[in-house]
């Protein structure tokens, strides 16, 4: 891994995500302000092209896994080249290309994605309940996400992560039925501690901590057992006994995992983001469209690795802090 990719605290960053766009097909409130987002003008957002070109950048100084986000990332119709273009980079380290998405056109468009060379995919999914997805959603189509989620189980993608925003007073007596999912799925169902950004209505009491659902789980299922974890994970892995898929436990909030932090992140309008919660961004499309020289491209690479703090603000100051909406991150700035 070149140093480019090596943070003052020891941190290689192997792992990028790029967010291929700011469109989406469901209004997440947790994601999307109420009174939407201002898009970016076409023309500000990376080109076919230019993906193709940065991830090759990247994958020459070390990345081994990209993951595509959005918005939602089927929403771009260059998708299938994509990720065509990243399956040839292989050869030159790229191990893995994985996926976030809604889940929402998901099945019909799987099969391709898998033949082009798509991994793993994670599916966002908060709630069972129909009118509750309409309202966390504000959209229909929970449908079409279960349909999403079986069709990429049966074509191999296993386990396949289901991640749930939990949110107090919203869906938090859902849990228990998520984690009974996993009893004859494979799926790893992965809870996630809500977080803070900008115009998504944040606060302290709606947040479930860690500690808090795995409470709950267990009145149901008391002999949860916790197991190990992958490397670079952001979950927490749990299992029931006996249950074939797994749960898993996204705690950014309650107890981040900043020290064994590998992620880097494109913004779809071309911004390199070191960290998720980090407000200081550079622009990586302005450099491409001025310089033919990778040499100069990579310098501003290594420079903003190496501002990259050890640890996010801390959930209350993270409240506080500007930063983008999620949908304008990739799933995830331009605030100085
Ligand atoms: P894997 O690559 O399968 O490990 O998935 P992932 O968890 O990294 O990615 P996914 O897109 O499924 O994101 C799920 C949740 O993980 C997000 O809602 C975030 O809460 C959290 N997450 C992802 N990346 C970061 C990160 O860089 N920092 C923090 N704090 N949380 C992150
Ligand atoms: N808090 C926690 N998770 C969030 N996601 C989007 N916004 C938030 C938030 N405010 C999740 C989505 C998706 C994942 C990439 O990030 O549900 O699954
Ligand atoms: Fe769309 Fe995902 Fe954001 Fe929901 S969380 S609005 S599905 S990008």
């Amino acid at each position: 891994i070149s140093p480019n990719l090596t943070d003052k605290f020891g941190r290689h960053h192997t792992y990028l995500r790029i967010s291929l766009t700011e469109r989406c097909n469901l209004r997440c409130q947790y994601c999307m302000p109420s009174d939407g987002v201002e898009l970016t003008p076409k023309q500000k957002l990376l080109s076919t092209r230019e993906i193709i070109k940065l991830s090759e950048l990247f994958v020459k100084e070390g990345i081994q896994k990209i993951r595509l986000t959005g918005g939602e990332p089927l929403v771009r119709s260059d998708l299938i080249e994509i990720i065509g273009a990243l399956n040839d980079l292989r050869p030159h380290g790229l191990e893995n290309i994985a996926m976030t998405t809604n889940g929402i056109t998901l099945a019909r468009k799987l099969p391709q994605l898998k033949a082009n060379g798509l991994d793993s995919l994670n599916i966002s999914l908060d709630t069972l309940i129909p009118a509750k997805f309409e309202f966390i959603t504000r959209r229909k189509g929970l449908d079409r996400v279960m349909k999403g989620i079986d069709t990429a189980v049966e074509l191999g993608y296993g386990p396949v992560k289901v991640n749930c925003v939990v949110m107090r007073g919203v869906n938090e007596e859902e849990i228990c039925d998520f984690v009974a999912l996993t009893e004859k799925k494979n799926v790893d169902i992965r809870f996630i501690e809500y977080m803070p950004f900008d115009g998504n209505k944040w606060n302290f009491k709606k947040m479930v901590s860690y500690n808090d659902m795995l409470d709950i789980i267990k009145t149901r299922w008391p002999d949860i057992q916790r197991i190990q974890d992958r490397p670079n994970d952001t979950s927490k892995a749990y299992k029931v006994p006996g249950f074939e898929g797994q749960v898993g436990f996204i705690t950014s909030m309650s107890e981040h995992f900043c020290g064994s932090c590998n992620r880097l992140r494109m913004t779809a309008d071309g911004n390199l983001k070191v960290c998720l919660f980090g407000n200081s961004e550079v622009s990586l499309r302005d450099m491409m469209r001025s310089t033919d020289n990778d040499t100069e491209i990579l310098d501003v690479i290594g420079a903003a690795v190496q501002r990259k703090k050890k640890q996010h603000a801390g959930m209350l100051d993270l409240a506080k802090m500007k930063n983008r909406p999620m949908i304008l991150i990739g799933n995830q700035q331009k605030f100085d």
